[in-house]
């Protein structure tokens, strides 16, 4: 798929048919993550994939699908609520493949004295997108969660996950469902949202 179709193209899908992904598609996938740029010259991840599907889904368990009162949304957000607060939890135990980024910490990302941190978050992120937009050229639908509250100390605990490393979300491959929700698109472009030379 051409570099600009694939940026097009690439939505975050929460429903996926019950389908495996070959190991090579993967493998070219996660090849495509790991040569995302990196602070300090370092690719300090480790990506712990998992596509055994009883694996992924006590995985799913650890997870809460959210609370979303709203029926009739009125805004692209509250429509992007309504399909992702529910699916949580499902949006894991559906996919084929479940991508754990964890990266080397060796500064707190909270650490007020400098913002080594958030460098090596801000790679791990870079190596994110490299994946779902490989995923995408590979015709895959794909997601990510942030896990939150007690979620990343029992994802680590679950996968028996060395101290030392933080996981900066979990990404979710599949085939998407032929019905799978997609919220509209926010409008962003480079006429409204990009300012020369002068803010
Ligand atoms: C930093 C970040 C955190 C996100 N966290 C979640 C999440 O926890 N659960 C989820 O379903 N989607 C999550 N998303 C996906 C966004 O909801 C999605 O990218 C946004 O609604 C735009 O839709 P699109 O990806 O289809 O373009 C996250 C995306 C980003 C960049």
């Amino acid at each position: 798929m051409e570099f600009y179709e694939v940026i097009n193209k690439r939505r975050s899908i929460r429903q996926f048919e019950d389908k495996p992904i070959s190991k090579e598609t993967l493998e070219r996938v996660l090849d495509a993550g790991l040569k995302a740029p990196s602070s300090n010259h370092q690719r300090q991840w480790e990506l712990l994939t998992l596509t055994d599907k009883a694996l992924i889904h006590d995985l799913a368990q650890l997870v809460r699908p959210y609370p979303c009162r709203i029926t009739e949304p009125k805004t692209p957000q509250q429509e992007m609520f309504k399909i992702a607060y529910p699916r949580q939890r499902s949006m894991i135990e559906e996919s084929a493949c479940v991508i754990l980024p964890y990266f080397k910490m060796k500064y707190d990302l909270k650490d007020s004295k400098n913002d080594y941190g958030l460098m090596d978050y801000g790679a791990a992120w870079a190596l994110v997108e490299n994946i779902l937009l490989a995923a995408t050229a590979e015709g895959l639908g794909s997601v990510v969660h942030i896990p939150v509250k007690t979620e990343p100390v029992k994802i680590k605990e679950f996968m028996q996950v060395p101290d030392g490393y933080y996981l900066p979300t979990l990404i979710m491959l599949g085939y998407a469902s032929p019905d799978a929700l997609t919220p509209a698109q926010v409008p962003a472009t480079v006429e409204k949202k990009v300012r020369w030379n002068k803010w």
